[in-house]
């Protein structure tokens, strides 16, 4: 069966391993990057080369857009509405939920049907099963759209508000993010007695390990919204983080990442909740 042509709007790391994968699936790849010099080795391996982003769309009815960001797609999307007029763009660039809906609804005056994605792999994985993409915005899109997405790795649709998978891509890096920045507080403590970082990572990873599958104990605690049952309380938690704090700085180590830890669990207290399961901070995470 032959495979849809497709357009990759953007050749860095990932826009790159995108337009390689698809090319080597056997699609008709039509490639544009801003430095044009980065379509060199695409065209010399069968892809063709755009010189403008205008003609790049034509003839592909799914364009894919790996830029660096919001603004970037806006800047070179824009000129070239008219072309894009009954196609599919799929924007892979990494965006806030409301620049996605904000995209969303520009593609919308201008009959451009629209995607949102995002990457949760790194170039290396595009087209391996462990590559996990997600996608929001018009499902029948998303079903047309399948077949070629799925070629880039496991493709999720997240649902119609066009910010989802945008929010979950933001949601799962927050989550990495303060875990990363954990590792660093370990290897920073247990540096000051001569501790590899490579050692305190490997102990870091291993604590982890066993201590992941009690996420799922919070969300229960937070799902019920009770926070009464009798787990490790908001005061049993303050005691705990007091002394993380007093151990780092005993070690002349900043405590500035624990410390917000600390105020959420303090405010609790002085509201009359340190009886509280220590989950119930997620409420003060709420912007009123
Ligand atoms: N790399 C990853 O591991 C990864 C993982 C998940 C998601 N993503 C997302 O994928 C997107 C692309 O990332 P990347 O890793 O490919 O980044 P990259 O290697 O830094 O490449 C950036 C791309 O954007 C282009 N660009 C930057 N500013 C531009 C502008 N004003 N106008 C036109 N083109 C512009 C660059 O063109 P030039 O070549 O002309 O500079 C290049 O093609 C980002 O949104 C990123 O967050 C990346």
């Amino acid at each position: 069966m032959t495979k849809p042509a497709t357009t990759v709007l953007g050749l860095g790391a990932m826009g790159s391993a995108i337009a390689t994968r698809l090319r080597e699936t056997g699609h008709d790849t039509t490639v544009w990057n801003r430095t044009a010099a980065k379509t060199e080795p695409h065209a010399a391996a069968g892809a063709k080369a755009a010189a403008t982003v205008t003609e790049a769309v034509n003839g592909s009815d799914t364009v894919l857009v790996v830029l660096l960001d919001h603004a970037s797609v806006r800047e070179h999307l824009e000129p070239a509405a008219a072309e894009l007029a009954g196609k599919t763009v799929v924007n892979l660039v990494t965006t806030t939920p409301n620049q996605a809906r904000e995209t969303a609804a520009w593609a919308s005056e201008h009959r451009i049907t629209y995607l949102d994605g995002a990457i949760m792999a790194v170039p290396e994985m595009i087209g391996q099963p462990d590559a996990r993409l997600l996608y929001a915005g018009d499902e029948h899109a998303y079903d047309t759209a399948r077949p070629v997405l799925e070629t880039l790795g496991a493709a999720e649709y997240t649902g119609e508000d066009p910010g989802l998978a945008s929010l979950k891509d933001m949601a799962l890096l927050s989550a990495m993010d303060l875990m990363f920045l954990g590792y660093l507080q370990a290897i920073a403590m247990m540096r000051t007695v001569g501790t590899s970082a490579a050692e305190t990572a490997a102990e870091t990873e291993r604590w982890l390990t066993a201590m992941l599958p009690h996420g799922k104990g919070l969300a229960a605690i937070i799902d019920g919204g009770t926070y009464d049952t009798g787990g490790q309380s908001v005061d049993f938690d303050r005691f705990g983080i007091a002394s993380l704090i007093t151990a780092s700085r005993e070690q002349g180590i900043r405590a500035d990442l624990l410390e917000p830890h600390r105020r959420l669990l303090d405010d609790l207290a002085a509201t009359g909740h340190g009886d509280s399961d220590w989950p119930r901070i997620i409420d003060q995470l709420t912007i009123r």
